[in-house]
């Protein structure tokens, strides 16, 4: 299995990098390749709106974005992960989430139904305080990309990685997701 990372974080060792790496990084016999990309140190430029795309496979635009629409295609499987600034994914992650709009418009919808794992991390306490504008960005990625999204992890109470570090029961939730992702 081809599994690709992606995370938002401004922070090249943030807990979004840590825990995507730590959920793919199997020490185990190793199942599947990965490779994480850091969109910060990416060169990804905001949608143009030009609709190049819907006339045309993929996007006019000449950036990193290019390789990683190849990658898209090539995965069985693709880990989104961002922390939450004012309430939404960060401007890296969105900048990434509006150029999928060239895969919306690609012909042959061959993102039907690619399977696509989501993670959430916010320094705020209640897990569900996020709830409504999570399920409309799934909403969105299922709707405009085709992407299935097979599970969503809100880690909630996390400013710091030292409150992920020092969190069993969230470092226990991500054992399981991990051995189920082994088995996917
Ligand atoms: C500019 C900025 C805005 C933030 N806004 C929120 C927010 O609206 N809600 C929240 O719970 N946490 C907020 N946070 C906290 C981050 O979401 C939290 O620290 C996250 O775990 C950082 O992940 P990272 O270490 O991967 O960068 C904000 C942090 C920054 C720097």
């Amino acid at each position: 299995m081809k599994i690709m990372g992606i995370v938002g974080s401004p922070r090249r060792d943030g807990t979004t990098y840590t825990i995507v790496e730590k959920l793919l990084n199997s020490e185990e016999e190793q199942k599947h390749e990965y490779e994480i990309h850091r969109l910060n140190s990416l060169n990804i430029n905001p949608c143009q709106a030009c609709y190049y795309c819907k006339e045309n496979d993929g996007c006019d635009l000449d950036d990193d974005m290019v390789n990683l629409y190849k990658e898209l295609y090539d995965s069985d499987l693709i880990v989104i992960g961002s922390p939450i600034y004012f309430g939404e994914v960060t401007s890296q992650t969105k900048l990434f989430i509006d150029r999928l709009y060239g895969l919306y418009n690609n012909k042959k919808r061959e993102f039907k139904d690619k399977k696509v794992l989501l993670i959430y991390t916010y320094a705020n306490s209640d897990e569900n305080t996020y709830n409504n504008y999570i399920e409309n960005q799934k909403k969105y990625l299922y709707d405009f990309v085709g992407f299935k999204i097979i599970e969503t992890i809100k880690l909630h109470g996390i400013a710091e990685k030292k409150d992920y570090l020092n969190n069993k029961e969230l470092i226990e939730k991500l054992e399981t997701i991990k051995t189920n992702l082994i088995n996917l």
